[in-house]
């Protein structure tokens, strides 16, 4: 969960006061624990599907789990984010939509109306200035290199963000 959407997820549930458990790999571990996390699980060595402990949301911000893989370890009531929409996940979301209880949910900012995304922004504004809220920087690529930064990104292991400068 290392990429920009988990890094941002990290601190912004430990802002809102929740117990993190971050996923990632081996060499994230020192990362995801600077960023606060209160736990961290390697999926290299575990897989927290199986675990014992529960939790009220899940974030896959990679799209690398699935609902019903995560189901067991949901709390009653408890919600599977995801921003990677599949045919999966879209079946999912119909039948946990009609079927109440643990809920699959398609997490994408670009469906919530401008109002709230202004809104959001403004407060994300004040928690970054607050120093609440760190951005992960990996690598930054001048614009003539734009290929090359997607051809990094695309292979999925950014850690955060990858920055694209231009001389203007
Ligand atoms: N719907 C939306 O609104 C929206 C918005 C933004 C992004 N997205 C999508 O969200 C996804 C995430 O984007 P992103 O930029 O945050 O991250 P990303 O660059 O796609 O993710 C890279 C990170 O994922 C980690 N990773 C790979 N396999 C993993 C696994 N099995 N478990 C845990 N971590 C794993 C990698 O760490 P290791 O190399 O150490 O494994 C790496 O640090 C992308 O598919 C993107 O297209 C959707």
């Amino acid at each position: 969960m290392v990429g920009d959407l988990g890094t941002a997820a990290v601190q912004l549930a430990k802002y809102l006061g929740a117990k993190v458990t971050a996923v990632c790999s081996t060499r994230n571990l020192g990362l995801v624990r600077a960023l606060g996390a209160d736990e961290v699980i390697d999926y290299t060595r575990k897989d927290f599907t199986k675990g014992t402990e529960t939790y009220d949301f899940i974030y896959d911000t990679v799209g690398k789990s699935s609902f019903n893989a995560c189901k067991p370890v949901l709390k009653d009531n408890g919600q599977y984010l995801c921003p990677v929409l599949g045919l999966p996940l879209l079946l999912q979301m119909m039948k946990t939509n009609i079927s109440g209880g643990k809920k699959a949910v398609f997490a994408a900012t670009g469906l919530r109306s401008d109002e709230e995304l202004r809104d959001m922004l403004a407060e994300l504004i004040e928690i970054y200035a607050a120093g609440k809220l760190k951005m992960v920087i990996d690598r930054q690529y001048p614009l003539e290199k734009v290929a090359e930064a997607h051809t990094y990104i695309a292979a999925g292991r950014k850690k955060g963000n990858v920055v694209i400068t231009s001389a203007e």
